[in-house]
């Protein structure tokens, strides 16, 4: 299902195999990889009939508005059981193309072309689609697969630096949950972000494909993934009702340094390797953009995590670099002052 071409022509034999027998196709883009992405793939071969459907760039678009107006055009382009969604975006439109296709029609099959670093190694991987309802983030969803996903670090090349920097939050993420080697890597690795990452990115997906293969419902061990997102959701949502949206990955940035704090209560992680954590999302995470939330309203937010259980907050902290516990049970007043923890390291 994993595709990694080296090349356009590579590319392009891929994509042509994997439409073999398909009626018709409509690649879904936002206006930026409209303009970055579609044309350095050249076009698509071997099908009749290729429509381009095409969202604003942005977390508004995971919208059931935006749904509807999809699959209206889903339909009157005739798309049927034998067409295919090709998602070509980051993982705004693969969350929303996912969702699009794993219900129209009861699901007609997608491909996912994902040219940000966080959704070749997060986003596109597992088999979550969904959108945002009610201001709260990925209420409404799926579990679909895609037909294929094409990894292809080139299209990265256009991508803002920001946006780079808030991928790279969730290849630390997989690091730490998971793979010790990897966290090194990061940490001592002298190159750009850009040069690195596609040094890293199959270790970077591996964490995520081996823990989907053991845990693809999310009944426990698949929670892993979620180190740093209790907070880091909560921060995303708030920041984008109060329209002073922050990127994905400096929302989960700032999660993951609260949950250290937690982490050194709750799980007895030690001093030196939360040291050494902060320490690495402060080398490659530009922080700054993130605004003073208001406890209250991050607390609020943080009640509609889909982890929580019985009322109780439920956390993935970390015992060590690479050996995540899931399922802590955090009180509000100990969330709170992780919060504070987490304001006050950005602040020094
Ligand atoms: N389904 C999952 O398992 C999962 C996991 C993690 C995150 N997500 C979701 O992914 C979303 C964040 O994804 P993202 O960070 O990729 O954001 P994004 O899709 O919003 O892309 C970031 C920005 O970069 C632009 N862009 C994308 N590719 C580009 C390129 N190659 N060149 C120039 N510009 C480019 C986009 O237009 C956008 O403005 C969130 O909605 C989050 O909830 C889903």
């Amino acid at each position: 299902m994993f595709h990694s071409p080296r090349s356009t022509q590579e590319f392009n034999a891929i994509l042509e195999q994997l439409l073999q027998g398909k009626s018709k196709a409509i690649v879904l883009v936002d206006s930026n990889t409209l303009e970055h992405c579609w044309p350095r793939i050249g076009g698509l071969p071997a099908l009749k009939d290729v429509y381009i459907l095409e969202v604003s760039p942005g977390e508004d678009s995971k919208d059931l508005d935006i749904c509807q107006g999809l699959w209206a055009e889903c339909l009157s382009h005739g798309m049927d059981r034998n067409s295919v969604l090709i998602n070509l975006g980051g993982g705004v439109v693969t969350d929303l193309g996912g969702f699009v296709a794993s219900t129209f029609q009861r699901g007609i099959d997608f491909i996912h072309i994902p040219t940000t670093n966080l959704a070749m190694v997060d986003a596109a991987i597992g088999g979550k689609t969904g959108v945002n309802f009610n201001h709260l983030k990925n209420q409404i969803g799926t579990f679909a697969e895609p037909i294929a996903v094409i990894l292809w670090p080139a299209f990265l090349d256009t991508l803002p630096q920001e946006q780079l920097e808030s991928g790279f939050a969730e290849v630390l993420k997989h690091a730490l949950i998971a793979d010790p080697e990897l966290f090194r890597q990061l940490r001592d690795s002298k190159l750009t972000l850009l040069e690195l990452f596609p040094q890293i990115m199959d270790s970077a997906c591996r964490v995520k494909t081996s823990i989907v293969a053991r845990d693809h419902a999310e009944r426990d061990e698949r929670k892993k993934l979620n180190f740093g997102h209790t907070i880091g959701h909560a921060l995303e949502t708030v920041a984008w009702s109060m329209e002073q949206p922050v990127t994905h990955g400096v929302a989960v940035a700032a999660g993951m340094i609260a949950a250290v704090y937690l982490s050194f209560d709750k799980c007895g992680l030690a001093a030196a390797e939360g040291e050494a954590i902060l320490e690495a999302i402060r080398q490659m995470i530009d922080l700054s953009s993130l605004p003073h939330l208001a406890d209250a309203d991050v607390l609020k937010a943080m009640q509609y995590d889909k982890k929580n259980e019985g009322g109780a907050f439920r956390f993935v902290l970390l015992r060590g670099i690479g050996e995540a516990e899931i399922n802590c049970d955090v009180s509000e007043a100990e969330a709170q002052s992780a919060l504070a923890q987490m304001y006050a390291y950005l602040n020094a």
